[in-house]
């Protein structure tokens, strides 16, 4: 899974990039990149000569983005920590988390991260976070109802189209729905993940991913409540207000 990311989501959601990176550069250094992954975010903003730290609860995710930043000569502070027990020698004026928040978690560890990011922020210091509104995914949002919901699991599907790897392995990835639970607001996926060479099979790997689900409102209690001030929330990576069109919501709230 790691690998995938680290070959082939580089050009991911590029727009990402240049939202957080103003807030970074207009007083918001050091910043923290919680759930950096391979550093698709972090290492943009180590180029461009920000002080910038991360972390993610991955050991593999954080190895890869080790080698990539010291194949670019950087050498940033990594850790391997999930974001509900951070345990870091620094505060930061940005804390941001991007593509993670409600992963693999639960809210009760969800409150927690953001207890902990407030405590690892300097007095007015940031904090961002999205979150993919949960009726932006078509796919997923069909089984709120309860006669839709009566399908689940999903079939397994074939693994999508192998991608080939700058280590000349091919690496294929595949996920399907296995529950929604709409009192709880959590979806569980299954991930498929398979290594190829020479036509072989040479090792796969499953998982399951539970993910909380989260519209406007929870989040801005959530952050009050974890003692954050002045919350504002913006539509897809844009400092504009949200609609009930854009897919993506990203919460901005100072310590
Ligand atoms: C979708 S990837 C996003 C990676 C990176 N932020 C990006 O945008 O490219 C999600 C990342 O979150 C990490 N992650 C999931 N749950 C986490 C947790 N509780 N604490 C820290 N990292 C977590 C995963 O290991 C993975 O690297």
């Amino acid at each position: 899974m790691a690998k995938w990311w680290s070959e082939f989501n580089d050009d991911f959601r590029p727009h990402e990039i240049p939202y957080f990176q103003r807030f970074i550069e207009q007083d918001g250094q050091p910043a923290l990149d919680v759930a950096c992954g391979t550093g698709r975010l972090l290492l943009p903003y180590l180029r461009a000569g920000l002080d910038v730290d991360a972390c993610d609860v991955s050991a593999d995710m954080v190895a890869l983005c080790r080698e990539k930043a010291t194949r670019a000569g950087f050498s940033p502070n990594l850790y391997v920590q999930p974001m509900h027990k951070l345990d870091l020698p620094r505060r930061y004026r940005t804390i941001y988390v991007c593509g993670a928040f409600g992963l693999g978690s639960t809210r009760d560890r969800d409150l927690k991260a953001l207890e902990c990011f407030h405590e690892y922020l300097e007095p007015g210091g940031t904090l961002l976070f999205d979150s993919e509104a949960p009726y932006a995914d078509a796919r997923q949002w069909r089984y709120w109802l309860k006669d839709e919901r009566a399908l689940l699991p999903e079939a397994s599907r074939p693994p999508g189209g192998r991608r080939r790897a700058s280590d000349g392995a091919e690496y294929a990835l595949s996920s399907r729905v296995v529950d929604l639970d709409p009192l709880e607001q959590r979806v569980t996926l299954e991930m498929h993940a398979e290594m190829w060479r020479d036509e072989t099979l040479q090792s796969e790997e499953t998982h399951t991913l539970d993910i909380g689900l989260y519209f406007k409102n929870e989040p801005l209690l959530m952050l009050e409540r974890a003692g954050f001030a002045d919350v504002v929330v913006h539509g897809e990576h844009t400092e504009v207000e949200p609609t009930s069109d854009d897919e993506f919501l990203v919460f901005v709230a100072k310590k």
